[in-house]
């Protein structure tokens, strides 16, 4: 197996010589840059491009900030903090709250929605521990970010003054437009520059992610290495066969063709879920447009098993299962017997957990197939920085070959002004005075 492992041998798809050659080509055109949404594939390149001497500022910046707080706030929304949360929650021990001693600050996310309870749960939280602010906002203007970042901004100034506050906060932003540009100027925040040419959801390997994560404590370079290595895996000379995206995207494409509309990415380790999450924008929001995409779900086994499971095996016929199948654990836990079996369970006495997992997985992937859902498997061989690296840069290049085939820019998201602009109109923001007239007819 490669970097990751792709088994596509449950699909029941055949990739025909023309899919084969339409998927080679929609990689040259990425890295071409003569495609649909051209200006927005900065990305492609990025892991192969980070230099040492960035990652040394991102790392002495993320120094400051773990050496200042208890806790640091990661302030985003979006592209600017699923890629975050995704690296951090699969690379973290999800009771690391409950440790008595913890190495280094704690993070936690703000600016991913509005509301007040979490607001204000966040402040009374924050009384008690020193705290530092990552804000992140590409455009500069995104409202739920610039709230909250209002919020813990002046919550900083109250505790340790202007210049303290400033102290504790580093931006991450456009290199000349935006508020949170100009804001940062004005204070004198230390800022990291998200590039012009790569969007939102395409950004955890520059400063958007990598920033925070280096504050989190996670090992960035090994990340970007996955990612390069990937990168490599995936370049336009790769054959067909050898490169993992060009096959995913061809099949979950012609998958598409065949009624499939719903793809389920699963996993049987919880601390994947927020990858899912960041998946889902990536694939949503690249590929769901013109009326046209693959809806994107998301499941973690086995607990979704006694939730979604009975839909997944009898219900409606449009969907397939993507799992993303992990090799090796990180830790060790075998079950032990006991002189009277009363919970019934010595016949697995002596067995990992790891192993109970693999034939619950099997189990699944069998009685799914019986049930008529394609399915494939991305095996990583353990959850490390390097690897989900790997992981990141495999769903972004599958993701921008498989935009390409289904016809659509697979880098911009059209649909997502419209809410903004009903909104801004319904609370009166300046500029939107015309909209607020129509949208006020309606009500
Ligand atoms: O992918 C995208 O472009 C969006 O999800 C954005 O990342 C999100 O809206 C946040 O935007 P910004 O970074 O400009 O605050």
């Amino acid at each position: 197996m490669g970097i990751i492992g792709l088994d596509t041998s449950g699909s029941g798809i055949g990739i025909p010589e023309t899919m084969r050659e339409r998927a080679l080509a929609a990689n040259a055109l990425l890295h071409s840059r003569e495609g649909a949404g051209s200006d927005f594939l900065g990305w492609v390149h990025l892991p192969s491009s980070i230099g040492d001497l960035e990652l040394a500022a991102i790392g002495a910046s993320a120094a400051r900030l773990r050496a200042a707080a208890e806790v640091i706030v990661c302030v985003g929304i979006g592209g600017s903090y699923l890629g975050t949360r995704a690296v951090l929650e699969a690379l973290s021990d999800p009771f690391r709250l409950l440790h008595r001693t913890q190495e280094g600050p704690v993070m936690v996310f703000a600016g991913q929605n509005l509301s007040e309870d979490y607001a204000c749960e966040l402040l009374d939280a924050l009384e008690e521990r020193s705290f530092a602010v990552i804000v992140i906002s590409k455009s500069g203007t995104t409202t739920e970010p610039a709230i909250a970042f209002r919020v813990l901004k002046a919550a900083l100034e109250r505790r340790y003054g202007r210049e303290g506050a400033a102290a504790r906060i580093a931006a991450v932003t456009d290199r000349e437009r935006g508020a949170l540009r100009t804001l940062a100027d004005e204070e004198g925040y230390p800022t990291f520059v998200i590039p012009d040419d790569v969007g939102g959801r395409f950004s955890v390997l520059t400063p958007v992610g990598l920033l925070p994560l280096a504050a989190a404590g996670v090992d960035i370079a090994a990340l970007v290495r996955g990612a390069r290595d990937m990168e490599r895996a995936t370049a336009p000379d790769v054959p067909f066969d050898r490169n993992p995206a060009a096959v995913y995207a061809a099949v979950r494409n012609l998958l598409y063709e065949q009624g499939r509309k719903i793809e389920i990415l699963g996993s049987y380790e919880p601390k994947l879920q927020y990858v899912s999450e960041w998946w889902k924008q990536l694939y949503g929001e690249s590929e769901g447009k013109e009326g046209k995409g693959i809806f994107p779900a998301s499941v973690t086994y086995t607990a979704d098993l006694h939730s979604m499971g009975q839909y997944i095996q009898q219900g409606e016929r449009t969907l397939f299962e993507t799992i993303v199948s992990v090799d090796e654990p990180q830790r060790r836990l075998t079950l032990g017997a006991e002189a009277k079996d009363l919970d019934g369970l010595n016949f697995l006495a002596g067995r990992r957990l790891s192993d109970i997992g693999r034939m619950a997985e099997l189990g699944v992937r069998i009685a799914h197939l019986d049930g008529d859902v394609p399915n494939l498997r991305i095996v990583l061989e353990r959850i490390d920085a390097y690897h989900v690296g790997a992981l990141l840069y495999f769903f972004e290049k599958a993701c921008g070959i498989s935009g390409y085939l289904l016809g659509v820019n697979p880098f911009d998201q059209p649909g997502v002004e419209d809410y903004k602009r009903n909104m801004f109109a319904l609370l009166g923001k300046p500029g939107y005075e015309e909209a607020s007239e129509a949208i006020r007819a309606r009500l």
